[in-house]
């Protein structure tokens, strides 16, 4: 059974549903379209247990993300998640999944691609195949995220929002060149130490402010925060 939410932010607290706090329809940014990340940590920070995030999770939280990827016109995953965690075609009929990749090292015999949703986002110096899968080249020797982002309806016309689902290397990227418009980052309640990785891997020190737009909490102590990007 699914586990019963209740809202803490905005007030007045109360019951609710993932669909009611997280199911607006997003406006593009001006010059490219709105960018929400959706993550899951344990408390003390990890977005990693036994090689995936599947450990972390519960059923709000799967249905927060699948809320999430049918609210969004394309989602965009890093290479070594979309490998690490199997990533197949959407359930939403006719939306693309963008693999972004320095190497160009993508499995393009995989049901992501066979399929058709899968696309590959690269640098002009990437070894990729384009007549094997849609390309959309964007930076010389790495990933222009900027760039991708504002390219992206080479791919896929008219798209407004984009759905980010990490790893933490792909949102270093995107926190360093400040695309991130909303996190929606669910807190798993429990603590797992090690030292895996966390929301972001391999970037450099930024410090952007988020603001909380709605809180919600679950009767197994998950705690589900939407957060929206404060630029001055
Ligand atoms: N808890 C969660 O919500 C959550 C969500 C997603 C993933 N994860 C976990 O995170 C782990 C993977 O971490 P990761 O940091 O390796 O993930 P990642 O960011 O998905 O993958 C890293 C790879 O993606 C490509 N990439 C990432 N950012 C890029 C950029 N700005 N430009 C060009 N290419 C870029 C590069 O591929 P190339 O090497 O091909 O150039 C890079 O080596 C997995 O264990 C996964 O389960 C957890």
């Amino acid at each position: 059974m699914t586990p019963a939410l209740r809202r803490l932010l905005p007030l007045p607290a109360g019951p609710t549903t993932i669909a009611e706090a997280f199911g607006a329809e997003r406006r593009p940014t001006p010059g490219r379209p709105w960018v929400g990340l959706t993550m899951i940590a344990s408390l003390d920070g990890a977005v990693v247990v036994d090689g995936s995030s599947g450990g972390l999770g519960n059923p709000n939280d799967r249905e927060l993300l699948l809320t999430m990827r049918d609210l969004a016109d394309v989602i965009v995953v890093g290479a070594g998640t979309a490998r690490g965690e199997g990533y197949g075609p959407p359930r939403k009929p006719g939306q693309r999944i963008g693999v972004v990749t320095n190497s160009g090292k993508v499995d393009l015999t995989s049901r992501l691609f066979t399929s058709g949703a899968g696309f590959v986002i690269a640098p002009a110096s990437a070894p990729i195949d384009d007549t094997r899968c849609d390309t959309l080249r964007a930076g010389t020797d790495k990933v222009d995220l900027r760039l991708a982002l504002a390219t992206i309806d080479a791919i896929v016309p008219g798209v407004r929002h984009v759905q980010a689902e990490g790893g933490p290397t792909l949102n270093a990227g995107l926190l360093a060149d400040d695309l991130i418009d909303e996190l929606d980052l669910t807190v798993s309640p429990r603590m797992v130490a090690g030292d895996g990785p966390r929301l972001t891997s391999h970037g450099a020190h930024v410090d952007a402010r988020f603001t909380i737009a709605d809180l919600l909490v679950d009767d197994e102590s998950f705690m589900f925060g939407r957060w929206l990007r404060a630029r001055p």
